[in-house]
Protein backbone atom coordinates (compact mmCIF):
# COMPACT_ATOMS: atom_id res chain seq x y z
CA UNK A 1 0.00 0.00 0.00
CA UNK A 2 1.02 3.36 -0.94
CA UNK A 3 -0.42 6.51 1.02
CA UNK A 4 0.57 10.34 1.92
CA UNK A 5 3.42 8.67 4.04
CA UNK A 6 4.54 5.61 2.10
CA UNK A 7 4.94 7.41 -1.20
CA UNK A 8 6.01 4.23 -3.16
CA UNK A 9 8.85 3.69 -5.66
CA UNK A 10 8.39 3.99 -9.33
CA UNK A 11 9.73 3.65 -12.59
CA UNK A 12 9.27 6.41 -15.26
CA UNK A 13 10.06 5.04 -19.03
CA UNK A 14 10.97 7.78 -21.73
CA UNK A 15 10.16 7.17 -25.27
CA UNK A 16 10.95 10.26 -26.75
CA UNK A 17 9.70 10.28 -30.30
CA UNK A 18 6.28 11.52 -32.07
CA UNK A 19 5.17 11.67 -35.53
CA UNK A 20 5.33 15.41 -35.15
CA UNK A 21 5.83 18.42 -32.93
CA UNK A 22 3.13 20.20 -31.32
CA UNK A 23 3.65 23.63 -31.59
CA UNK A 24 3.34 24.01 -27.78
CA UNK A 25 5.61 21.39 -26.76
CA UNK A 26 8.73 21.43 -24.90
CA UNK A 27 8.84 17.98 -23.87
CA UNK A 28 11.98 16.34 -24.57
CA UNK A 29 9.53 14.64 -28.22
CA UNK A 30 11.57 14.38 -31.90
CA UNK A 31 10.52 13.55 -34.66
CA UNK A 32 13.00 10.21 -36.42
CA UNK A 33 12.26 8.47 -40.00
CA UNK A 34 12.98 4.75 -38.60
CA UNK A 35 13.74 4.26 -34.74
CA UNK A 36 15.51 0.72 -34.44
CA UNK A 37 12.86 -0.81 -32.12
CA UNK A 38 15.58 -3.92 -30.70
CA UNK A 39 18.36 -1.09 -30.43
CA UNK A 40 16.25 0.63 -28.01
CA UNK A 41 14.66 -2.36 -26.04
CA UNK A 42 17.88 -3.89 -25.06
CA UNK A 43 18.98 -0.22 -23.99
CA UNK A 44 16.09 0.54 -21.89
CA UNK A 45 16.47 -2.86 -20.57
CA UNK A 46 20.24 -2.54 -19.65
CA UNK A 47 19.23 1.05 -17.83
CA UNK A 48 16.84 -0.76 -15.75
CA UNK A 49 19.05 -3.45 -14.70
CA UNK A 50 21.55 -0.20 -13.61
CA UNK A 51 19.14 1.56 -11.59
CA UNK A 52 18.13 -2.12 -9.93
CA UNK A 53 21.54 -2.72 -8.96
CA UNK A 54 21.54 1.10 -7.16
CA UNK A 55 18.04 0.52 -5.58
CA UNK A 56 18.24 -3.05 -3.84
CA UNK A 57 15.38 -3.60 -1.15
CA UNK A 58 12.96 -1.44 -2.87
CA UNK A 59 9.20 -2.41 -3.89
CA UNK A 60 7.99 -1.04 -7.06
CA UNK A 61 4.66 0.36 -6.97
CA UNK A 62 4.02 1.75 -10.08
CA UNK A 63 5.81 2.14 -13.54
CA UNK A 64 4.90 5.15 -16.39
CA UNK A 65 5.61 5.28 -20.24
CA UNK A 66 5.77 8.91 -20.96
CA UNK A 67 7.06 10.86 -23.73
CA UNK A 68 7.50 11.57 -26.82
CA UNK A 69 4.88 9.33 -28.11
CA UNK A 70 4.78 5.84 -26.24
CA UNK A 71 2.44 4.32 -27.83
CA UNK A 72 4.62 4.34 -30.72
CA UNK A 73 6.52 1.79 -28.94
CA UNK A 74 5.94 -1.94 -30.19
CA UNK A 75 3.73 -3.36 -27.86
CA UNK A 76 6.57 -6.35 -27.44
CA UNK A 77 8.85 -3.49 -26.03
CA UNK A 78 6.61 -2.23 -23.78
CA UNK A 79 6.08 -6.06 -22.65
CA UNK A 80 9.97 -6.22 -22.54
CA UNK A 81 10.58 -3.15 -19.91
CA UNK A 82 7.56 -4.41 -18.18
CA UNK A 83 8.68 -8.28 -17.37
CA UNK A 84 12.15 -7.25 -17.05
CA UNK A 85 11.07 -4.50 -14.33
CA UNK A 86 9.13 -7.30 -12.58
CA UNK A 87 12.19 -9.58 -12.56
CA UNK A 88 14.66 -7.00 -11.47
CA UNK A 89 12.76 -5.85 -8.32
CA UNK A 90 9.76 -7.09 -6.40
CA UNK A 91 6.29 -5.48 -7.17
CA UNK A 92 3.34 -4.86 -5.48
CA UNK A 93 0.39 -6.90 -6.07
CA UNK A 94 -1.76 -3.63 -7.85
CA UNK A 95 1.25 -2.32 -10.02
CA UNK A 96 0.15 0.44 -11.61
CA UNK A 97 1.49 0.23 -15.60
CA UNK A 98 0.37 3.52 -16.90
CA UNK A 99 1.28 4.56 -20.58
CA UNK A 100 0.67 8.05 -22.34
CA UNK A 101 -1.52 7.59 -25.78
CA UNK A 102 -1.97 9.89 -28.54
CA UNK A 103 -5.77 8.88 -29.27
CA UNK A 104 -5.54 8.37 -32.93
CA UNK A 105 -7.21 4.85 -35.08
CA UNK A 106 -3.66 3.55 -35.33
CA UNK A 107 -2.82 3.71 -31.88
CA UNK A 108 -6.11 2.21 -30.69
CA UNK A 109 -5.64 -0.83 -32.75
CA UNK A 110 -2.21 -1.36 -30.63
CA UNK A 111 -4.28 -1.06 -27.38
CA UNK A 112 -5.39 -4.40 -27.08
CA UNK A 113 -1.40 -5.67 -27.07
CA UNK A 114 -0.66 -3.18 -24.89
CA UNK A 115 -3.25 -4.56 -22.40
CA UNK A 116 -1.81 -7.83 -22.66
CA UNK A 117 1.60 -7.03 -22.27
CA UNK A 118 0.68 -5.85 -18.89
CA UNK A 119 -0.62 -1.75 -19.06
CA UNK A 120 -3.91 -1.79 -17.42
CA UNK A 121 -3.96 2.35 -17.22
CA UNK A 122 -3.34 4.97 -20.26
CA UNK A 123 -3.68 8.33 -20.45
CA UNK A 124 -4.56 9.79 -23.61
CA UNK A 125 -3.62 13.16 -25.24
CA UNK A 126 -7.05 14.41 -26.15
CA UNK A 127 -6.62 18.17 -25.97
CA UNK A 128 -9.68 19.33 -27.02
CA UNK A 129 -12.99 18.24 -28.41
CA UNK A 130 -13.22 21.13 -30.92
CA UNK A 131 -11.94 20.20 -34.42
CA UNK A 132 -10.41 24.01 -35.15
CA UNK A 133 -8.71 23.80 -31.59
CA UNK A 134 -7.19 20.31 -32.55
CA UNK A 135 -5.73 22.09 -35.39
CA UNK A 136 -4.34 25.35 -33.97
CA UNK A 137 -2.91 22.64 -31.06
CA UNK A 138 -1.34 21.21 -33.92
CA UNK A 139 -2.50 17.97 -33.64
CA UNK A 140 -3.17 14.92 -35.50
CA UNK A 141 -6.22 13.78 -34.70
CA UNK A 142 -10.06 15.17 -34.82
CA UNK A 143 -12.33 15.08 -31.94
CA UNK A 144 -14.08 12.15 -33.61
CA UNK A 145 -11.00 10.33 -33.84
CA UNK A 146 -10.26 11.14 -30.25
CA UNK A 147 -13.45 9.90 -29.24
CA UNK A 148 -13.40 6.80 -30.32
CA UNK A 149 -9.95 6.16 -29.61
CA UNK A 150 -10.74 6.83 -26.29
CA UNK A 151 -14.01 4.33 -26.52
CA UNK A 152 -11.27 1.53 -27.19
CA UNK A 153 -9.07 2.65 -24.47
CA UNK A 154 -11.82 1.85 -22.12
CA UNK A 155 -12.64 -1.61 -23.82
CA UNK A 156 -9.26 -2.82 -23.19
CA UNK A 157 -7.98 -0.59 -19.81
CA UNK A 158 -9.27 -1.04 -16.47
CA UNK A 159 -8.39 2.80 -15.91
CA UNK A 160 -8.25 5.54 -18.22
CA UNK A 161 -7.66 9.02 -18.05
CA UNK A 162 -7.39 11.99 -20.78
CA UNK A 163 -5.47 15.00 -21.06
CA UNK A 164 -7.21 18.70 -22.32
CA UNK A 165 -5.42 22.22 -22.64
CA UNK A 166 -7.62 25.18 -21.84
CA UNK A 167 -7.15 28.63 -21.89
CA UNK A 168 -6.57 28.76 -25.67
CA UNK A 169 -6.64 31.87 -27.80
CA UNK A 170 -9.96 33.02 -28.22
CA UNK A 171 -11.29 30.46 -26.23
CA UNK A 172 -14.29 31.94 -23.88
CA UNK A 173 -15.94 31.08 -20.12
CA UNK A 174 -18.64 29.50 -22.07
CA UNK A 175 -16.90 27.70 -24.25
CA UNK A 176 -15.36 25.66 -21.91
CA UNK A 177 -17.84 25.40 -19.91
CA UNK A 178 -19.36 23.58 -22.47
CA UNK A 179 -16.48 21.34 -23.90
CA UNK A 180 -15.53 20.39 -20.39
CA UNK A 181 -19.07 19.30 -19.24
CA UNK A 182 -18.93 17.18 -22.83
CA UNK A 183 -15.64 16.00 -21.40
CA UNK A 184 -16.66 14.75 -18.10
CA UNK A 185 -19.55 13.05 -19.35
CA UNK A 186 -17.25 10.47 -21.11
CA UNK A 187 -17.49 8.44 -17.55
CA UNK A 188 -13.50 8.95 -17.31
CA UNK A 189 -11.90 8.23 -13.66
CA UNK A 190 -9.02 10.90 -14.05
CA UNK A 191 -8.68 14.12 -15.80
CA UNK A 192 -5.75 16.03 -16.54
CA UNK A 193 -6.57 19.44 -17.11
CA UNK A 194 -3.48 21.72 -18.13
CA UNK A 195 -3.70 25.70 -18.56
CA UNK A 196 -2.01 26.44 -21.90
CA UNK A 197 1.42 27.71 -21.42
CA UNK A 198 3.43 29.23 -24.04
CA UNK A 199 7.00 27.15 -23.69
CA UNK A 200 10.16 29.36 -24.70
CA UNK A 201 11.96 27.89 -27.51
CA UNK A 202 8.58 26.59 -28.63
CA UNK A 203 6.45 27.91 -32.18
CA UNK A 204 3.41 29.01 -30.10
CA UNK A 205 6.68 31.28 -28.49
CA UNK A 206 7.85 32.57 -31.14
CA UNK A 207 3.59 33.58 -32.46
CA UNK A 208 3.48 35.14 -28.71
CA UNK A 209 6.40 37.20 -29.27
CA UNK A 210 5.17 38.25 -32.74
CA UNK A 211 1.59 39.49 -30.33
CA UNK A 212 -0.40 36.65 -32.95
CA UNK A 213 -1.70 34.67 -29.97
CA UNK A 214 -4.64 35.90 -28.15
CA UNK A 215 -4.31 34.39 -25.17
CA UNK A 216 -6.79 35.26 -21.88
CA UNK A 217 -5.79 37.72 -19.42
CA UNK A 218 -5.57 37.25 -16.28
CA UNK A 219 -8.97 37.88 -15.31
CA UNK A 220 -10.65 35.22 -17.81
CA UNK A 221 -8.01 32.83 -16.70
CA UNK A 222 -9.29 32.78 -13.06
CA UNK A 223 -12.31 32.46 -14.39
CA UNK A 224 -11.45 29.21 -16.77
CA UNK A 225 -9.57 27.85 -13.43
CA UNK A 226 -13.05 28.51 -11.08
CA UNK A 227 -15.54 26.63 -13.89
CA UNK A 228 -12.88 23.58 -13.93
CA UNK A 229 -13.21 23.29 -10.45
CA UNK A 230 -16.36 23.82 -9.91
CA UNK A 231 -17.56 21.53 -13.05
CA UNK A 232 -15.34 18.66 -12.38
CA UNK A 233 -16.48 18.31 -9.30
CA UNK A 234 -19.78 18.41 -9.39
CA UNK A 235 -18.93 15.74 -11.69
CA UNK A 236 -17.44 13.58 -9.08
CA UNK A 237 -13.84 14.45 -10.25
CA UNK A 238 -12.71 16.88 -7.63
CA UNK A 239 -9.02 18.34 -8.08
CA UNK A 240 -6.42 16.34 -6.33
CA UNK A 241 -3.72 18.39 -7.80
CA UNK A 242 -3.74 21.71 -9.40
CA UNK A 243 -4.14 20.26 -13.05
CA UNK A 244 -5.62 16.76 -12.09
CA UNK A 245 -8.82 15.31 -10.97
CA UNK A 246 -10.08 12.13 -10.34
CA UNK A 247 -12.80 10.16 -8.69
CA UNK A 248 -11.53 9.68 -4.95
CA UNK A 249 -9.34 6.35 -5.10
CA UNK A 250 -8.18 6.53 -8.78
CA UNK A 251 -5.78 9.19 -8.71
CA UNK A 252 -2.57 8.34 -10.45
CA UNK A 253 -0.40 6.53 -7.68
CA UNK A 254 3.07 7.31 -10.26
CA UNK A 255 2.77 11.22 -9.83
CA UNK A 256 1.44 10.75 -6.50
CA UNK A 257 4.79 9.02 -6.09
CA UNK A 258 6.29 12.15 -7.13
CA UNK A 259 4.33 14.71 -5.49
CA UNK A 260 4.80 13.28 -2.12
CA UNK A 261 8.44 13.05 -2.95
CA UNK A 262 8.90 9.60 -2.92
CA UNK A 263 11.79 8.36 -4.63
CA UNK A 264 11.32 6.94 -8.73
CA UNK A 265 13.98 5.68 -11.08
CA UNK A 266 13.99 7.56 -14.66
CA UNK A 267 15.00 5.49 -17.63
CA UNK A 268 15.56 6.92 -21.13
CA UNK A 269 16.44 10.19 -22.94
CA UNK A 270 15.97 13.35 -20.70
CA UNK A 271 14.35 11.13 -17.63
CA UNK A 272 14.76 12.57 -14.54
CA UNK A 273 15.06 10.17 -10.98
CA UNK A 274 15.24 10.76 -7.25
CA UNK A 275 16.65 7.84 -5.27
CA UNK A 276 17.54 7.54 -1.95
CA UNK A 277 21.14 6.38 -1.47
CA UNK A 278 22.68 5.52 1.92
CA UNK A 279 21.39 8.66 3.53
CA UNK A 280 21.65 10.78 0.50
CA UNK A 281 19.06 11.56 -2.12
CA UNK A 282 20.43 11.94 -5.27
CA UNK A 283 19.39 13.84 -8.26
CA UNK A 284 19.99 11.51 -11.88
CA UNK A 285 19.33 12.75 -14.99
CA UNK A 286 19.85 11.38 -18.17
CA UNK A 287 20.98 12.48 -21.98
CA UNK A 288 18.39 14.33 -23.74
CA UNK A 289 19.80 13.62 -27.21
CA UNK A 290 18.20 9.83 -27.87
CA UNK A 291 20.95 9.30 -30.25
CA UNK A 292 23.86 9.93 -27.69
CA UNK A 293 21.60 8.10 -24.87
CA UNK A 294 20.82 5.23 -27.09
CA UNK A 295 25.37 4.87 -27.54
CA UNK A 296 26.24 5.53 -24.08
CA UNK A 297 24.04 3.01 -22.81
CA UNK A 298 24.95 0.81 -25.26
CA UNK A 299 28.69 1.80 -24.05
CA UNK A 300 28.33 1.30 -20.34
CA UNK A 301 24.86 0.45 -19.13
CA UNK A 302 23.23 3.95 -18.46
CA UNK A 303 22.67 7.17 -20.28
CA UNK A 304 22.96 9.45 -17.05
CA UNK A 305 25.10 12.39 -16.18
CA UNK A 306 26.57 12.35 -13.09
CA UNK A 307 24.54 11.95 -9.69
CA UNK A 308 23.55 15.05 -8.55
CA UNK A 309 23.66 14.67 -4.51
CA UNK A 310 20.26 17.02 -2.89
CA UNK A 311 21.63 19.11 -0.06
CA UNK A 312 19.09 19.82 2.63
CA UNK A 313 17.96 23.15 1.75
CA UNK A 314 17.03 22.17 -1.88
CA UNK A 315 15.49 18.81 -0.27
CA UNK A 316 13.26 21.42 1.42
CA UNK A 317 12.25 23.43 -1.63
CA UNK A 318 11.92 20.12 -3.48
CA UNK A 319 9.42 18.60 -1.34
CA UNK A 320 7.30 21.75 -0.18
CA UNK A 321 7.55 22.40 -4.53
CA UNK A 322 5.73 18.70 -5.23
CA UNK A 323 3.34 18.54 -1.84
CA UNK A 324 1.70 21.91 -2.04
CA UNK A 325 0.60 20.99 -5.32
CA UNK A 326 -1.60 18.69 -3.90
CA UNK A 327 -4.91 19.00 -2.34
CA UNK A 328 -3.65 16.61 0.66
CA UNK A 329 -0.49 19.22 1.04
CA UNK A 330 2.21 18.20 3.01
CA UNK A 331 1.86 16.27 5.96
CA UNK A 332 3.59 17.25 9.01
CA UNK A 333 5.30 13.67 9.95
CA UNK A 334 6.75 13.26 6.16
CA UNK A 335 8.88 16.16 6.69
CA UNK A 336 10.16 15.19 10.00
CA UNK A 337 10.49 11.80 8.06
CA UNK A 338 12.20 12.99 5.21
CA UNK A 339 14.17 16.07 6.42
CA UNK A 340 14.41 15.36 9.59
CA UNK A 341 13.49 18.45 10.96
CA UNK A 342 9.98 19.86 11.98
CA UNK A 343 8.63 23.22 10.42
CA UNK A 344 10.04 25.73 12.70
CA UNK A 345 13.53 24.36 11.68
CA UNK A 346 12.09 24.72 8.30
CA UNK A 347 11.01 27.80 7.57
CA UNK A 348 10.69 31.41 8.85
CA UNK A 349 7.60 31.41 11.06
CA UNK A 350 6.71 34.95 10.11
CA UNK A 351 6.31 34.13 6.75
CA UNK A 352 4.30 31.09 6.97
CA UNK A 353 2.07 32.83 9.29
CA UNK A 354 1.77 35.72 6.96
CA UNK A 355 0.75 33.63 4.34
CA UNK A 356 -1.62 31.90 6.63
CA UNK A 357 -3.38 34.56 7.48
CA UNK A 358 -3.36 36.26 3.89
CA UNK A 359 -5.34 32.93 2.82
CA UNK A 360 -2.72 31.02 0.67
CA UNK A 361 -1.96 28.27 2.75
CA UNK A 362 -3.82 26.09 5.57
CA UNK A 363 -1.33 24.69 8.33
CA UNK A 364 -3.16 21.78 11.11
CA UNK A 365 -1.60 19.71 13.45
CA UNK A 366 -1.15 17.09 10.72
CA UNK A 367 -0.11 19.19 7.25
CA UNK A 368 0.58 22.18 5.60
CA UNK A 369 -1.36 22.95 2.60
CA UNK A 370 -2.52 25.37 -0.21
CA UNK A 371 -5.82 26.68 0.03
CA UNK A 372 -7.67 27.57 -3.26
CA UNK A 373 -6.32 30.94 -4.03
CA UNK A 374 -2.93 30.02 -2.91
CA UNK A 375 -2.88 26.79 -5.41
CA UNK A 376 -3.65 29.51 -8.31
CA UNK A 377 -0.40 31.75 -7.39
CA UNK A 378 1.70 29.04 -6.42
CA UNK A 379 4.83 29.93 -7.71
CA UNK A 380 4.46 33.25 -5.91
CA UNK A 381 3.48 31.56 -2.58
CA UNK A 382 6.29 29.66 -2.61
CA UNK A 383 8.75 32.34 -3.34
CA UNK A 384 7.59 33.65 -0.41
CA UNK A 385 7.78 31.10 1.75
CA UNK A 386 10.92 29.69 0.86
CA UNK A 387 12.63 33.49 -0.14
C1 LIG B 1 4.08 14.34 -22.79
S1 LIG B 1 2.57 15.06 -23.21
C2 LIG B 1 1.50 13.71 -23.63
C3 LIG B 1 1.92 12.66 -24.48
C4 LIG B 1 1.36 12.50 -25.85
N1 LIG B 1 2.44 12.64 -26.76
C5 LIG B 1 0.31 13.48 -26.28
O1 LIG B 1 0.66 14.54 -26.77
O2 LIG B 1 -0.85 13.15 -26.18
C6 LIG B 1 1.78 15.40 -21.68
C7 LIG B 1 0.66 16.40 -21.70
O3 LIG B 1 1.13 17.67 -21.31
C8 LIG B 1 0.26 18.65 -21.79
N2 LIG B 1 1.09 19.76 -22.31
C9 LIG B 1 2.26 19.67 -22.97
N3 LIG B 1 2.72 20.90 -23.25
C10 LIG B 1 1.83 21.79 -22.76
C11 LIG B 1 1.73 23.23 -22.73
N4 LIG B 1 2.68 23.99 -23.28
N5 LIG B 1 0.67 23.79 -22.13
C12 LIG B 1 -0.29 23.03 -21.56
N6 LIG B 1 -0.26 21.69 -21.57
C13 LIG B 1 0.78 21.07 -22.15
C14 LIG B 1 -0.61 18.02 -22.85
O4 LIG B 1 -1.93 17.95 -22.41
C15 LIG B 1 0.00 16.66 -23.02
O5 LIG B 1 -0.97 15.69 -23.28
S1 LIG C 1 2.43 17.05 -27.16
FE1 LIG C 1 2.78 14.88 -27.27
S2 LIG C 1 2.66 14.38 -29.50
FE2 LIG C 1 2.90 16.58 -29.33
S3 LIG C 1 5.12 16.86 -29.55
FE3 LIG C 1 4.64 16.82 -27.33
S4 LIG C 1 4.95 14.73 -26.73
FE4 LIG C 1 4.80 14.75 -28.99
Amino acid sequence: MTGALNPGFGIYVHWPFCLSKCPYCDFNSHVREGVDQARWRAALLAEIDHYAARTPGRTVTSIFFGGGTPSLMEPATAAAVIDRVAECWPVTADLEITLEANPSSVEAGRFADLAAAGVNRVSLGVQALDDRALAFLGRRHDAAEALAALEVAQRHFGRVSFDLIYARPGQTVADWRTELERAASFGTEHLSVYQLTIEPGTRFATLAARGELDLPGEETQAELYEATQEILGAAGLPAYEISNHARPGAECRHNLTYWRYGDYAGVGPGAHGRLTVGETKIATRAHRAPEIWLERTEARGHGAHEDDPIDAEARRSEMLLMGLRLAEGVPLARIGEELGSDLDQLMDRAKLDRLVRGGFLALDDQRLRATSAGLQRLNAVLASLLG
